[in-house]
């Protein structure tokens, strides 16, 4: 018998979302590689094998046993969209949009993201850790096993670097896993109103060297991203911005078409970007360019509907270009203060159209892969990190359909019990 740390069986489904060669894409969405009576055998925190609880159970010894007695084993809930961390909350203006006021409007007139950068820039990153702390063990909690964080609330180079510097000591402290990725093109800061192009350079000059800087520093990678919008950047200063970083090293995202279709989402499949974000109101051409290339396109459906907006991502559009579709929670106090995956693949089936299955992976491995972690993790497949969820339920049917509570018993992470 060979030995083994962790050896889970009798799981009624495991669920293993298999993904190794790339995201699933097109009609392969929700491909669950599904195993009745199944079971799991995980070594060094890596998943060692998968098959059936008679196979398993006959070939290894584990120092510690677990019998699933019938429940659904998934793999963790991967969310790669997150606004993580931030100060404060935004309820005064979701009143405001309750009585009718835009998110753009106020955004016009120096709230929504204005006034979160505000209250980061007197915070101290002790007071991020500890703000954001709690939120991030709720999710982990909800099944979140890796998320993606950014900057963006500093917008100016001390309080974006004081971001990743609380972004670094929350990976440090929590076993969820967080990657980092700079968005110092959030918006434009007051200092900077009417003047978008000199922001730009400023971005360009100082603060993209500054972030490449950080990342050899602490050798880790990090993603450039850029609000692509209408009143934000236009495509030409994303262009710009983007392509600096690039050079300096960074991998590539993008928030695009969430109120206008400017183009961002064709950017980002030229520019090789591992994800375009949001995607609501994404011109056909676009959304053809997304079958072709590698961008894998990220639905955030809390958005429309924490905005009361009628229109979700494409997804079957997306679908049937090809494309690789993803979904994340966009968690922020703008639009979206939800940290919870399982309730974005309520929406997603219910707004975008997608089926239990197809919404499962669109939170596990192709989520992995809109963070550029699809060969590490967002799936039970041999090799991967041990990142695993036990449901409450026998059937991975249940996830979509039932919302509001949490469905996840109990979470593994890189193999550990947690
Ligand atoms: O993804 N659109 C830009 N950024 C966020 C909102 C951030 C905020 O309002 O604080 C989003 O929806
Ligand atoms: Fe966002």
């Amino acid at each position: 018998m060979e030995k083994v740390d962790l050896l889970i069986h009798s799981a009624g489904q495991v669920c293993v979302m298999p993904g190794v060669s790339g995201p699933q894409r097109g009609a392969a969405l929700g491909t669950l590689g599904l195993v009745e009576n199944g079971a799991v055998a995980v070594r060094d925190g890596r998943i060692l094998a998968v098959g059936s609880t008679i196979e398993l159970q006959s070939k290894y010894e584990a120092e510690e046993v677990m019998d699933a007695d019938g429940r659904c084993l998934i793999p963790g809930f991967v969310d790669p969209h997150t606004h993580i961390p931030w100060m404060g909350d935004r309820a005064g203006e979701f009143e405001q949009r309750l009585a009718g006021a835009t998110y753009m409007e106020i955004m016009a007139t120096g709230g929504g993201i204005m006034s979160t950068v505000r209250a980061v820039r007197q915070a101290s990153v002790a007071d991020l850790v500890a703000d954001n702390r709690p939120r991030l063990e709720r999710m982990l909690a909800l099944g979140t096993t890796s998320v993606e964080t950014k900057t963006g609330y500093g917008l100016n180079l001390a309080a974006e670097l004081k971001q990743l510097e609380a972004m670094r000591l929350l990976n440090e402290a929590l076993p969820i896993e967080l990657t980092y990725t700079f968005l110092p093109a959030h918006a434009v800061p007051e200092e900077y109103n009417g003047r978008t192009d000199a922001y730009v350079d400023l971005v360009i000059e100082e603060m993209l060297p500054a972030g490449a800087e950080w990342m050899r520093q602490h050798n880790v990678s990090l993603f450039c991203d850029v609000f692509c919008e209408e009143g934000v950047f236009d495509v030409a200063q994303t262009r710009r911005i983007l392509t600096a970083a690039a050079e300096l090293g960074y991998r590539l995202k993008l928030h695009a078409d969430e109120f206008v279709g400017l183009g961002g989402t064709m950017l980002a499949v030229e520019l090789g970007a591992v994800s375009a974000d949001h995607l609501v109101r994404t011109p056909e051409a676009d959304i053809q360019a997304l079958g072709q290339g590698d961008t894998v396109a990220v639905g955030l459906p809390g958005t429309p509907f924490g905005l009361a907006e009628p229109d979700y991502t494409p997804a079957k559009a997306i679908i049937k270009a090809g494309g690789a579709l993803a979904v994340a929670t966009d968690c922020n106090p703008g639009t979206s203060w939800c940290e919870s995956q399982q309730m974005m693949m309520a929406l997603a089936c219910r707004y975008m159209g997608l089926t239990q299955a197809q919404a499962l992976a669109a939170v596990t491995i192709n989520a992995a892969y809109a963070i550029g972690r699809g060969r590490e993790i967002g799936s039970l497949e041999p090799g991967k990190q041990a990142d695993m969820l036990l449901l409450d339920t026998a059937d991975y049917r249940q996830l979509g359909y039932r919302y509001g509570i949490n469905l996840v018993r109990m979470v593994v992470k890189n193999g550990r019990v947690i």
